[in-house]
């Protein structure tokens, strides 16, 4: 009986029925993820982590004059690594500290040891850069002796480090940090480390 024929039962209707429940499943799957998404954010409720140069001190400091101009320095640093996070801790790999002068003139380099980071720790890396004959243009040559006069070094420290993230048995991929520490000024007189003010670093991940 063709007047029976209920308007659900057309072709258009069914595949709007389908049409509807496919997009209600799309829509469901997006809102389950999302709400599986916020809750790991609550319970890991991730922080970024700081890091800080908290000391610096540079002995043997020495500039022989233009042309060919070289520098001889001995930095030690510390970086601090606040891990502010309750349930993230971290790896870090291929860490390497430098200490660049003026308009970006390598002075010292220093590699650091792998290591890890437990969760809510503050981690103090004592690191040693040493400038051995280190070549620097005239410019900065002249700009390093006026510094010593003045009794006051400025550097930038930049850091680059792998890292992953570790949440219970996960860890995520390596990430590249990058960061940079500017500017720290260092007194030269031998009572200044007491003075020194604690540089906190631009990071990028
Ligand atoms: C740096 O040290 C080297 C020896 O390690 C020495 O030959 C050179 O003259 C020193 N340079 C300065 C600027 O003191
Ligand atoms: C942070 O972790 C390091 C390495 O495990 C440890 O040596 C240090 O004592 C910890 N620092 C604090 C403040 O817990």
């Amino acid at each position: 009986m063709p007047a029976s024929r209920g308007i659900s039962d057309s072709p258009r209707a069914t595949r709007l029925a389908v049409l509807r429940c496919f997009i209600a499943a799309i829509i469901g799957t997006i809102v389950a993820a999302g709400i599986v998404a916020l809750i790991i954010w609550f319970v890991v409720r991730p922080k970024p982590i700081e890091y800080t140069i908290t000391r610096a001190v540079v002995r043997h400091f020495n500039v022989t004059p233009p042309p060919g101009a070289t520098v001889n320095a001995t930095f030690n640093l510390i970086l601090t690594a606040d891990n502010p996070n309750r349930r993230v801790s971290m790896r870090y790999a291929h860490v390497v500290l430098r200490v660049l002068y003026g308009d970006g003139t390598q002075l010292a380099l220093a590699d650091v040891p792998d290591f890890r980071q437990p969760h809510h720790n503050e981690t103090r890396l004592e690191v040693r850069a040493v400038a051995r004959s280190a070549p620097v243009p005239d410019q900065a040559a002249r700009e390093l002796e006026h510094d010593i006069a003045a009794g006051e070094l400025s550097v930038d420290v930049r850091v680059r480090a792998g890292i992953r993230f570790v949440v219970g048995d996960v860890l995520s991929r390596y990430y590249r940090m990058h960061g940079i520490c500017s500017p720290v000024t260092i007194g030269l007189s031998p009572s200044a480390a007491r003075s020194f003010k604690n540089v906190p670093c631009d990071v990028e991940i």
